[in-house]
């Protein structure tokens, strides 16, 4: 099985990861837990790439396509392996981001956005994506917080960007998760972690996927 988590910055995605890496794994899974970008050994370099500040020459384009090779590696490295040894793979982001971030936030058309992740993926999507919802702003002063207050900048290139560049991003996952239903659910994330994750498992257990 193959399940990945989505949302705006801030929205509780890899407190959640966590939670349910244990669950899994207190029912005898044998689970990995990756993440993009950055999940695969090149990917590494490539996240460093991606989400430094101080690199704000990259065009979109160019951040679209470092996005897919980061995926490509990981997908054929990391999680087609590990599913064929019988993982449970769960992703902390995947191709959706690439559609909403870079579709809907850049401004660049999402369908062919999708064409080029499906290449990227070779046709090996999640058996389910959770889409944690939030206000882009609860979320924002979330990603903030949890920085120490000694660092001031913002972690990376995306949590520099206006709130309105959040505002499309979060719309764009809503939308997406509407013409997706088969494969994307929305959360609610504004309450507690537990109550998020209660609701988690709830959707994984009416699809039988827990
Ligand atoms: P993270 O902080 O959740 O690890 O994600 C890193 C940032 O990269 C986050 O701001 C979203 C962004 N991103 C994209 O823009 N496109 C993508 O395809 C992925 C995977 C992440």
């Amino acid at each position: 099985m193959f399940l990945a988590l989505e949302g705006v910055d801030g929205c509780g995605k890899t407190t959640q990861l966590k939670l349910l890496t244990e669950h899994f794994i207190r029912h005898g899974y044998d689970v990995l837990a990756t993440r993009e970008p950055g999940g695969s050994r090149l990917g590494h370099d490539l996240r460093r790439i991606l989400l430094d500040p101080a690199a704000t020459d990259i065009t979109p384009l160019a951040e679209l396509f470092l996005y897919l090779a980061d995926r490509a590696q990981h997908v054929a490295a990391v999680i087609r392996p590990a599913l064929a040894a019988g993982r449970l793979v769960l992703c902390d982001r995947f191709a959706d981001s690439t559609i909403v971030y870079q579709g809907y936030g850049r401004g660049m058309d999402p369908s062919q956005i999708f064409e080029l992740c499906h290449l990227a993926v070779d046709g090996l999507w999640p058996d389910l994506t959770i889409v944690l919802d939030l206000e882009p702003a609860v979320a924002l002063a979330r990603a903030q917080a949890r920085r120490p207050a000694a660092a001031a900048a913002p972690e990376g290139r995306f949590e520099a960007e206006s709130l309105a560049f959040h505002v499309r991003v979060r719309e764009g996952y809503r939308a997406l998760a509407a013409q997706n239903r088969q494969r994307m659910a929305v959360v609610d994330a504004s309450g507690s972690p537990e109550a998020v994750f209660d609701t988690i498992v709830r959707v994984l257990e009416e699809r039988g996927l827990a």
